[in-house]
C-alpha cells in the first residue's frame, strides 16, 4: 500500500490547521487502500532556508533539512492542508517546500484549503509551485468556506457535502500515487 502524508500546512497558535487535518485523516484511515499520517510542519523547526546548494543538487548540510528530507522521502503522496494568508498558502509551507527537491517529485496530491473564498488562491499557488518540483496534482480539492465550514469563523463544523469531497479527492491521489510507482523506482 502506498503512504499518504497529510501536510499540517500552519503553525500559527490556535491554528485552525491542525483540526481540519485531523478531520481528513480520520476519513481517510477508513479506507483500508493506502496508509495515512499526519506531517505536522511543527515537528519539522525549518528555519529560513539556510541551505548553501539548491535542493536540486540533494547535498544537505544541516540535520534538519535531513530529518526533514527523510519524512518526506518516505511519503508517496499529499495532502496539503492549508489556509490562504495574503492570497497564498502559508509561508511556513512554502519555505519547507523550497527546502527539497527530488523528495517530491513523481508523487500525486491534492489539496484542502479555506479561508473566505474557499482558500481557493492557496492552493493554486501550491498547484504552481508543485509543479516545479514534479507533483502531480489532482483535480478535486475541498475548499472549506470560513463563513459555513466554520461556526462563528472559529469551530470547524464542515458540510455534510464536504466528507465526499474529500473522498473523490483522496480516490485521485490514491489512484495517481500508485500509478506513478515505476517512475519513483526508477529515480
Ligand atoms: C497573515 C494572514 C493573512 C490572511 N490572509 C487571508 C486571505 O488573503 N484570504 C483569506 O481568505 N483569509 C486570510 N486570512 C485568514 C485565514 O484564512 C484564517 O485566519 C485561517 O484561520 C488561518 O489558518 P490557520 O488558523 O490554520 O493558521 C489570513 C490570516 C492571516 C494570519
Amino acid at each position: 500500500m502506498i503512504k499518504i502524508g497529510i501536510i499540517v500546512g500552519s503553525t500559527r497558535p490556535g491554528r485552525k490547521a491542525e483540526t481540519v487535518a485531523e478531520w481528513v485523516r480520520d476519513l481517510a484511515v477508513k479506507r483500508g487502500d493506502a496508509e495515512f499520517e499526519l506531517v505536522d510542519l511543527r515537528d519539522f523547526p525549518l528555519p529560513h532556508l539556510d541551505e548553501t546548494l539548491p535542493a536540486a543538487f540533494g547535498q544537505y548540510e544541516h540535520p534538519h533539512t535531513r530529518a526533514w528530507s527523510e519524512r518526506i522521502a518516505s511519503l508517496d503522496g499529499f495532502v496539503f492542508v492549508t489556509p490562504e494568508y495574503n492570497s497564498s498558502t502559508t509561508g511556513v509551507l512554502k519555505n519547507a517546500i523550497d527546502f527539497l527537491y527530488a523528495e517530491w517529485a513523481d508523487k500525486a496530491a491534492g489539496f484542502v484549503s479555506y479561508g473566505v473564498d474557499g482558500g481557493a488562491r492557496a492552493a493554486e499557488h501550491l498547484r504552481q509551485m508543485l509543479g516545479r518540483v514534479k507533483v502531480a496534482d489532482v483535480s478535486a480539492q475541498v475548499a472549506l468556506s470560513l463563513y459555513t465550514d466554520f461556526e462563528g469563523f472559529t469551530d470547524f463544523k464542515p458540510a455534510a457535502h464536504r466528507e465526499e469531497a474529500v473522498t473523490t479527492m483522496l480516490d485521485q491521489i490514491v489512484s495517481w500515487g500508485t500509478a506513478l510507482r515505476p517512475l519513483r523506482a526508477a529515480a
